[in-house]
């Protein structure tokens, strides 16, 4: 049994949840630090309940990033062996318009966390970052090696921070640090208790189907069927919230192994799926009939994004398990259960 305490920031959003348990399962001890601005507190009971015997591995710091002087007490009680980073602004539409709350939030809140990492002398972190960086590939499957491009604020923030990273160890290189390049998460943990629970008008595709489903909206709106595509819908690399969690178990893992550096990583099932093929499915899993309305393109969304995931299999030694049937399963799981997500139909803001 594993016995390290990792701070895990953003820990009671939708990837932070699934990870913290994953995390407590496997026996390490875990602190949340959360502003909750995009998440509930009732998701961190659930993750206790859901941890069984494990609960009592995790503690809650209901603070900002940016607060140095909260980060800089949690740091002087626990003596952290790791740094797992979630917190951020994630709404690409929202960050075209408030560039600035995005800026400051995502790369001020970073800046501070290392700063405070540094000044305790905890220089290992596995970061967030998104297959957003890839922008409009030329081709696919998306290598690492791949050239990287911002098209909204969200993105230029990842971006930014990537390079940070590699700055920070190329100037002091006794940092580890795993950048994580997400694909598109999605589904819930099996038990339906933990799930997506966007604040809003949902801006990805699942969340949206999802609260088709259980008749909180009317329709979805299919951005665009003129792509070169199967079927002239986006294409995708849907992975399975519970994969990914693993994903940051094998990416702490290797921190601790080897003198990796600044390294970084495809987190994706490498495998294409469209919107019209992800809708099919679940409306499968769920018995639940999903109304579409055709619209033009999203502005700033590429054609096919999909993972090469050679490199974390070779080097992590993880893969991907889920398939998208799996996802659907358990995000309709999660959805009949929690139609109004953490909160209930009088509190959501429809
Ligand atoms: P989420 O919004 O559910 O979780 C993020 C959490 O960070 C929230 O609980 C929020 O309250 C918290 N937070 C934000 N700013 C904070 C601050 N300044 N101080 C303290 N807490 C703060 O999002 P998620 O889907 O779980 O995403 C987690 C990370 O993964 C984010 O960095 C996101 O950009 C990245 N990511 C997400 C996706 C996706 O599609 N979900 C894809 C690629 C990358
Ligand atoms: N789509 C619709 N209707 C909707 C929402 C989405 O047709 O209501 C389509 C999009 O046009 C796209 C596909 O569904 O073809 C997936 O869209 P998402 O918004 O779910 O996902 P994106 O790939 O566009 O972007 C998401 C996050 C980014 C992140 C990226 C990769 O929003 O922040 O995944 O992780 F960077």
């Amino acid at each position: 049994m594993i016995s390290k305490t990792v701070l895990v920031t953003g820990g009671a959003g939708y990837i932070g949840t699934h990870t913290v348990l994953h995390l407590l399962l496997a026996g390490f001890k875990t602190v949340v630090v959360d502003n909750l601005d995009n998440s509930s507190h009732l998701a961190i009971l659930r993750v206790k309940e859901l941890a069984g015997e494990f609960r009592n591995n995790l503690s809650f710091h209901n603070a900002d990033l940016r607060d140095r002087d909260a980060l800089e007490q949690i740091f002087v009680s626990t003596k952290f062996d790791a740094v797992i980073h979630f917190a951020g602004l994630k709404a690409v539409g929202e960050s075209v318009k408030k560039p600035l709350l995005y800026y400051n939030n995502n790369l001020t809140g970073t800046i501070t966390l290392l700063e405070v990492m540094a000044a305790h002398g905890c220089k290992k972190l596995v970061f967030s970052s998104s297959a957003t960086v890839y922008g409009w590939p030329k081709k696919v499957p998306c290598t690492e090696e791949f050239p990287l491009s911002a098209a909204n604020p969200y993105g230029r923030s990842k971006l930014i921070i990537e390079e940070i990273c590699r700055d920070v160890y190329n100037a002091e290189q006794d940092w580890k640090i795993i950048l994580l390049r997400y694909f598109n998460p999605v589904g819930a943990h099996p038990s339906g208790y933990i799930g997506e629970d966007p604040r809003g008008v949902p801006n990805n595709l699942m969340p949206f189907v999802q609260q088709v489903a259980v008749e909180r909206r009317p329709a979805l709106t299919i951005f665009g069927n003129d792509y070169n595509t199967i079927d002239g819908t986006g294409v995708r690399d849907y992975i399975h919230v519970v994969d990914l969690a693993d994903g940051h178990i094998a990416a702490l893992l290797k921190l601790d192994e080897s003198d990796i550096g600044c390294e970084v990583y495809n987190l994706g099932t490498g495998k294409g799926t469209s919107v019209l093929e992800m809708v099919k499915a679940f409306e499968l899993a769920s018995g639940k009939k999903i109304p579409l309305v055709m619209a033009g393109r999203r502005p700033g969304d590429a054609e096919i994004v999909y993972a090469s995931t050679e490199k974390a299999e070779r080097e992590l030694n993880w893969k991907a398990k889920y398939g998208i049937d799996e996802m659907c399963r358990d995000q309709w799981n999660w959805a009949s259960k929690n139609p109004y997500g953490y909160g209930s139909q009088k509190d959501s803001t429809d």
